[in-house]
């Protein structure tokens, strides 16, 4: 079967079966290259996550050339799958995100989903009480739509044949000053993309009678 079929069959595949498919690989096979192209459409759907105020916080460094893969590799711990995935995305969370407040809402009133004035007085109630957040706050918001974008987007290369491993670890700050990262951005993990010579361990869940409470803990 060619590459074409077998995503296009895997693109069909049931949502439950994309969940449960989804692991943590580590080991990619250093041949395989996915294409800008391509990358950026799984941004793009990974990018319908819901957001707070629906700032849509979240930035993508792409990393995907062996130099720069290469230059990473310390910074994350010498973790091989940095450098055989095809890229690593770098989930940034924009600490400024309510600038684009404005363009944000406009696009809404230009697809007919929302009237100007109604735009108007959002944008500026938002912009307003985002410049007065204490920095911890945006910071908690930006951790928190960025792990909503991070999972959509390992659903979504997971649906389309390719895998994924979410990273924490790897050293912020010496990343921030390898990758030249504005101040306003913060990274929030790493994600490798590309395609599994070797499936992610099994790992197994907590029992879910241990973990959810009905109304009271
Ligand atoms: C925030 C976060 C950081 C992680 N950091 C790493 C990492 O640096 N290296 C790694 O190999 N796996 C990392 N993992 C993957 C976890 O080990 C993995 O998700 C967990 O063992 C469950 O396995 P599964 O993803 O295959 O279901 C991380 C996961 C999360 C959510």
């Amino acid at each position: 079967m060619s590459n074409l079929q077998n995503t296009q069959i895997l693109e069909q595949q049931n949502f439950f079966d994309v969940i449960r498919e989804r692991r943590s690989v580590r080991v990619f096979d250093p041949s395989v290259q996915i294409s800008r192209e391509e990358i950026t459409e799984i941004l793009e759907q990974a990018a319908l996550a819901p957001s707070s105020a629906n700032l849509q916080p979240w930035r993508f460094l792409v990393i995907d050339t062996p130099e720069l893969k290469q230059k990473l590799l310390p910074i994350a711990f010498n973790q091989q799958q940095v450098i055989d995935a095809s890229a690593v995305i770098a989930i940034l969370g924009d600490l400024e995100s309510y600038k684009k407040a404005e363009s944000i809402y406009n696009q809404a009133v230009e697809a007919g989903f929302m009237p100007a004035d109604t735009a108007k007085s959002m944008v500026e109630r938002m912009v307003g009480m985002y410049q007065s957040l204490p920095p911890e706050v945006i910071h908690q918001i930006i951790y928190t739509d960025g792990g909503l974008v991070s999972m959509s987007l390992m659903l979504v290369a997971r649906a389309k044949g390719y895998d994924t491993v979410p990273m924490g670890g790897y050293d912020k700050a010496k990343f921030d000053e390898a990758f030249g990262i504005p101040e306003n951005y913060k990274s929030v993990m790493l994600i490798p993309l590309g395609k599994a010579t070797k499936p992610g361990h099994p790992t197994t869940r907590l029992p879910i009678n241990e973990v959810v409470f009905f109304n009271e803990i």
